[in-house]
């Protein structure tokens, strides 16, 4: 492949790719809410054509939830009949923008923001997360065809529409679908670099359950000052079992929650203490000073080896403007776990289960939602893809590529590995800044260019 050729080709492309990219981030494909279901195949549609006119032969695939983009570069030609078959991955959907009064301008309308130092970044939701990543790929993918009129290696590309909600219907779709994902790697532009210069390559995300839990004690909402006293109230028994699930140096207590975590080997921890984060370095930019958590743990090691609880929302009682007396009759929480090793989210979330219910009151109810649950996932270290990935980043960001691992969660990636059995190369050029997930979410300009130049390069390498 004329390398040099295919990355002049970008660099001269850059404005139309970002029209494309700017499109992409216009459609509103929240999955969680269901009142953007249409957004959401709104979105899949948009890129089956896209990819529909680079040749490949895509469709918008129906599931039980969202559906899924699956596009095959069957029809393209492909140099060389040697190489490894690629399935390429990423997510459409995008997480909810509230609270919406804290985004400077409507998160669905792109618009690239220029700093003070003449560096720009494209402010929407989903810029980072995960379609400015994503379409990195493509756009890399799209010069080598007009480059090169061929591929360097045949090439599957699935975008997910439910990743933000846990990949519900993705089991199912596995099982239909999954001979046709079957290749010899996987790719995947979702996850971050160590630093703004410094490229890196994801050798671990961590796994996730997710619970809803619910409380009921009175048949009503009542008068506080009628019946407060003799009658229990939902907020304070839900606070309790909240606030038991750690005890004082930060260990959930949950029974059996530490079973099948895997401490890493001293190498991979010797590796981390050379990255050299201090905990004020890492808390600093979000405005804090003091590492919370285990107590006997470097930020890295909590982020990337050990499993966490945490509770995601809280939910009871008058929560308006002004103030009401009221006792709620119902209290719940939306908790989530992080897995690491071999934990079990089918038994986590049995235990915690068992854990509430024994501190709920008998004249009180607790019910339970699920909301996902998929297993950490470690790549095999010594895969080759790897030191390919490594090059052809330090070709072009010009220093070593960090091994890093990853404290959130990609579901299907661990699917990929032990249903389909093949590994997946994480690479991402998010920057701890980016927002994601919160307002203002952006992606740097400089990293959707130099993402686009490094999946290119990686392509090449094969
Ligand atoms: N891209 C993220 C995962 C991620 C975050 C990887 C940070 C590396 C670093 C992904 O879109 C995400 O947010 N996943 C969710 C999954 C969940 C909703 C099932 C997560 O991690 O919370
Ligand atoms: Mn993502
Ligand atoms: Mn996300």
């Amino acid at each position: 492949m004329d390398i040099d050729a295919v990355l002049k080709r970008i660099d001269d492309d850059l404005e139309t790719s970002l029209e494309r990219l700017f499109a992409l981030l216009s459609i509103p494909s929240i999955s969680t809410d269901p009142a953007y279901d249409g957004e959401c195949r709104r979105a899949a549609q948009w890129l089956a054509d896209d990819f529909a006119a680079m040749g490949f032969s895509a469709e918008v695939r129906d599931t039980e939830g969202k559906p899924m983009v699956l596009a095959k570069s069957d029809g393209a030609p492909v140099a060389g009949d040697d190489k490894p078959h690629i399935l390429f991955y990423g997510h459409y959907d995008v997480q909810p923008v509230d609270p919406l009064e804290l985004w400077t301008e409507e998160p669905f309308k792109p618009h690239l923001v220029t700093r003070e130092d003449g560096s720009k970044m494209i402010v929407a939701r989903g810029a980072c997360d995960d379609k400015g990543q994503f379409m990195g790929f493509v756009e890399a993918v799209r010069a080598i065809l007009a480059v090169e009129g061929a591929l360097p290696a045949p090439i599957t590309i699935l975008i997910e529409g439910e990743e933000e909600s846990g990949s519900p219907s993705l089991p199912g779709f596995l099982a239909a679908a999954g001979d046709e994902l079957k290749a010899d790697a996987a790719f995947v532009c979702d996850t971050g670099m160590w630093d703004a210069d410094t490229p890196a390559i994801a050798m671990s995300l961590r796994g996730l359950v997710g619970e809803e839990i619910t409380i009921r004690a009175a048949n009503r909402d009542l008068h506080s000052g009628q019946f407060g006293g003799p009658a229990r109230n939902p907020n304070h028994i839900l606070a309790k079992i909240l606030a038991a699930l750690h005890d004082e140096d930060g260990r959930v207590t949950v029974p059996g929650f530490y079973e099948g975590v895997v401490e890493p080997a001293a190498e991979t921890k010797a590796n981390w203490e050379r990255l050299g984060l201090t905990a004020e370095e890492f808390l600093g930019p979000i405005g804090l000073k003091e590492a919370a958590g285990e107590k006997d743990r470097t930020v890295l090691e909590q982020l990337w080896s050990r499993p966490t609880l945490e509770v995601n929302g809280m939910i009871g009682g008058y929560t308006g403007k002004g103030f009401k007396t009221v006792i709620p009759g119902e209290a719940s929480a939306k908790v989530s776990f992080r897995l690491v090793g071999e934990q079990s989210p089918a038994k986590l979330r049995e235990a915690f289960r068992a854990f509430v219910r024994e501190r709920v009151p008998a004249d009180c109810e607790v019910s339970f939602a699920e909301h996902g649950g998929s297993p950490a996932f470690r790549v095999a270290e010594d895969w080759p893809m790897l030191k390919k990935g490594e090059q052809a980043l330090k070709d072009e960001w010009g220093t070593e590529t960090a091994m890093v691992g990853m404290g959130g969660s990609i579901p299907i990636v661990h699917s990929f590995k032990h249903k389909l059995g093949m590994d997946t190369l994480m690479i991402g050029f998010a920057l701890e800044d980016d927002n994601v997930h919160s307002p203002n979410e952006k992606y740097d300009l400089k990293c959707f260019h130099k993402g686009i130049r490094s999946w290119a390069r990686v392509l090449a390498a094969l």
